[in-house]
């Protein structure tokens, strides 16, 4: 089964303008990793946001684990679309401690059942000790852990993620890379991942998709790379 399906898609900022999304497709089985590709100003934030439900498409369909969560007749509120996300920049709440920030996503869960969630996920980040840290007295590479774990957290059917490496020096950002996708592949995540580098679509992904190119006309077959599962 696939956990997302998107079809015939399309979105416009403005009427006036030609849209920034024109009828796209894509299919993401369970547990697999999709990179997304694509030149500045192509959509591939749009496009992450049409799945988040933070835009309303023109026209077309997303499913999500069987449901769909938006068509002409549908729109399923962001909150509840099983969706996680990890921003460029993180976007951790500045005055809230680590352990504060996880809670976050947490609302819906029983009260009795957080602080395990909570520890749980700072263990598989590895980030026990520095629950009660702010952000700013972390390094960027623990900085994206604690923001990985916030969106795992309330148990997103799949998690995505855009340019998560964007703020990392390469000597980071390939050890972070490597323990992101363990940390991934170990809960079976099914993860969509912006990226403009072609190394971590290689070193990771089961396959990417390029947005915005005119000889498919954003009607995207995947090329698949080797599978490192
Ligand atoms: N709020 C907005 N209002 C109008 N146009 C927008 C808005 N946000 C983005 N755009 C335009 O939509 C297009 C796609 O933007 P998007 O942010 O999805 O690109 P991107 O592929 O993520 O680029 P980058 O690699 O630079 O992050 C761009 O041409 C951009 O200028
Ligand atoms: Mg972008």
């Amino acid at each position: 089964m696939s956990i997302v399906d998107i079809e015939g898609l399309t979105f416009s900022f403005s009427r006036k303008e030609a849209p920034v999304i024109k009828d796209f497709s894509l299919s993401v089985g369970k547990g697999e990793l999709v990179g997304i590709l694509g030149q500045s100003g192509s959509g591939k934030s749009t496009l992450l946001r049409l799945i988040s439900g933070l835009e309303t498409p023109l026209s077309g369909t997303i499913s999500i684990a069987g449901t769909t969560v938006v068509s002409n007749h549908v729109f399923i509120q962001p909150e509840n679309r099983g969706v996680g996300m990890v921003f460029q920049d993180y976007a951790l709440f500045p005055h809230m401690t680590v352990k504060e920030n996880i809670l976050f996503g947490l609302s819906k869960m029983p009260r009795k059942d957080r602080k395990q969630r909570v520890d749980e996920m700072l263990e598989l980040v590895q980030m026990e000790k520095f629950e009660k840290r702010f952000p700013h007295e972390l390094s960027g590479g623990q900085q994206q852990r604690i923001a990985l774990a916030r969106a795992l957290a309330p148990k997103p059917k799949v998690l995505l993620m855009d340019e998560p490496f964007s703020n990392l020096d390469a000597d980071l950002k390939e050890s972070i890379r490597e323990e992101l996708f363990n940390i991934l592949r170990k809960a079976d995540m099914t993860c969509i991942m912006v990226t403009h580098d072609r190394n971590d679509v290689e070193a990771a992904c089961d396959y990417s998709i390029v947005m915005g190119q005119a000889d498919v006309k954003n009607h995207i077959s995947p090329k698949k790379f080797q599978s490192i599962k």
